[in-house]
């Protein structure tokens, strides 16, 4: 569910009219609501808080700051309590700059550098997510620098791997992320062996936009054997960190897994191991709140019958179509009456995977019209550029009947001032 629904014939966030937000700030613009970040995690929370004994009192949800990093999105989710999984010291500053502390902060990735892991150390984060034994022995060096024992744990590779896409799949066994199995026990035991660091558990993502929870089941039911090994062999586990990954309705799909179902299923193979589990939601929370604001530049129709709908809004702004066969939904937002219609979706980019979606049914649209692309809330600003020298696309919050830019798009002048001429360092 969302806040994006036609008051009066057109559409609105919440209780602002996206017709405004075009006129004032231009377009292509992202769009946030809050009321549906908060209703989103609202409901995460609610489920989570349901299973206290098996998934513990304190239970973390960190938002996958990956997803959407817009420090005002963050602000939003830290006044409720939510903490971030991050993957850089760049996501690291901006979880503490809006407000999230640093034990409420996990630090995840398959490449983080001895610098990034010293600041995540000076900050005090949470607990380092460690995703092999090259990067277990630097974080060692790194925290015996510096006399300390940062909480750690080891991200598992199940052997399992799920998603929406061939790309955005991590639990395989040939991806690059995590430590496997057999390798992780004895991984583990070294960490315990060393003076320089606190292991506290296990982790485990498998992939994205999941819309079956059979594989997720699997797979943390390979990582409880895993902790109970360890156990077994004397080693405390005290976390476990069940990643991401719950799939979103982008096609208006009626038979996704709920939140409580996802929930009570990490609850039921959590069951008497007493551990505290964290989860690390990113599209969860964030894609059904944003959707990506347009215009329609023109309608060029050829004498064959394609209609291609030429778009202000391109790969540039949101790549999910071109990186990965994406849908995104997309919807007129003052709807005209007539008989529905077959468009080619593109934008103006010169490069052929511009194109967000052939043969889409719309009704009738012209040259000026406001579209939204829905469900562009999560991986859709963070990964947006300025290919071609086009602005960076903008980023608007609504919270009711306010709104607020929170991202302006920046200038030609300051897109040139980020550019100094040449000064000659030797
Ligand atoms: N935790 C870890 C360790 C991750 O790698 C990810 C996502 C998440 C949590 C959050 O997963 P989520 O709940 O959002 O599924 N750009 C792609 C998705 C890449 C996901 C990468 N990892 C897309 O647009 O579909």
């Amino acid at each position: 569910m969302n806040h994006f629904d036609l008051i009066d014939g057109a559409l609105h966030a919440e209780r602002v009219s996206l017709e405004r937000i075009a006129t004032t700030v231009g377009t292509p613009t992202y769009v946030y609501s809050s009321a549906t970040l908060t209703r989103h995690y609202s409901l995460l929370r609610q489920a989570v808080d349901r299973h206290p004994k098996q998934l513990g009192a304190g239970a973390l949800i960190a938002f996958a700051v990956k997803a959407n990093s817009n420090l005002s999105v963050l602000a939003t989710l830290a006044k409720l309590g939510c903490g971030a999984d991050t993957v850089s010291e760049g996501e690291i500053r901006r979880a503490l700059a809006s407000d999230i502390p640093g034990d409420r902060i996990i630090f995840s990735g398959v490449g983080k550098t001895d610098a990034e892991l010293a600041f995540a150390i000076d900050v005090g984060v949470r607990q380092i997510n460690i995703e092999s034994g090259a990067e277990l022995d630097r974080l060692i060096a790194v925290a015996a620098a510096k006399g300390v024992a940062p909480a750690i744990a080891i991200r598992v590779n199940p052997k399992i791997g799920a998603g929406g896409h061939a790309r955005i799949t991590t639990g395989g066994e040939t991806d690059k992320f995590g430590v496997p199995i057999e390798e992780a026990i004895p991984l583990y035991a070294r960490a315990i062996a060393s003076p320089h660091l606190t292991p506290v558990g296990l982790a485990c993502h498998i992939g994205s936009q999941i819309t079956a929870l059979e594989p997720m089941e699997a797979a943390f039911r390979t990582v409880r054997q895993v902790a109970e090994t360890l156990r077994g062999q004397g080693h405390p586990v005290e976390r476990l960190d069940l990643g991401g990954g719950l799939g979103v309705p982008y096609h208006g799909q009626t038979d996704l897994p709920s939140i409580d179902d996802y929930v009570a299923m990490c609850a039921r193979v959590l069951d008497g191991l007493d551990v505290e589990a964290a989860f690390e939601p990113g599209r969860l929370l964030a894609a059904n709140a944003g959707v990506l604001l347009s215009r329609v530049i023109q309608v060029n129709q050829r004498a064959d019958g394609r209609r291609f709908l030429v778009l202000d809004a391109g790969m540039n702004d949101l790549m999910r179509p071109a990186l990965y066969e994406a849908f995104h939904d997309l919807v007129p937002v003052t709807p005209r009456e007539g008989e529905m219609g077959p468009y080619d979706l593109v934008g103006p980019i010169c490069e052929s995977t511009d194109i967000f979606a052939r043969d889409r049914q719309l009704p009738p649209l012209r040259a000026g019209d406001l579209v939204a692309f829905l469900s562009a809330g999560a991986y859709g600003a963070v990964l947006s550029s300025e290919y071609n020298s086009r602005p960076l696309v903008a980023e608007v919050l609504v919270d009711g009947d306010r709104w607020a830019v929170v991202r302006p798009r920046p200038s030609y002048d300051e897109m040139w001032a980020r550019e100094p001429k040449a000064e000659w360092l030797e």
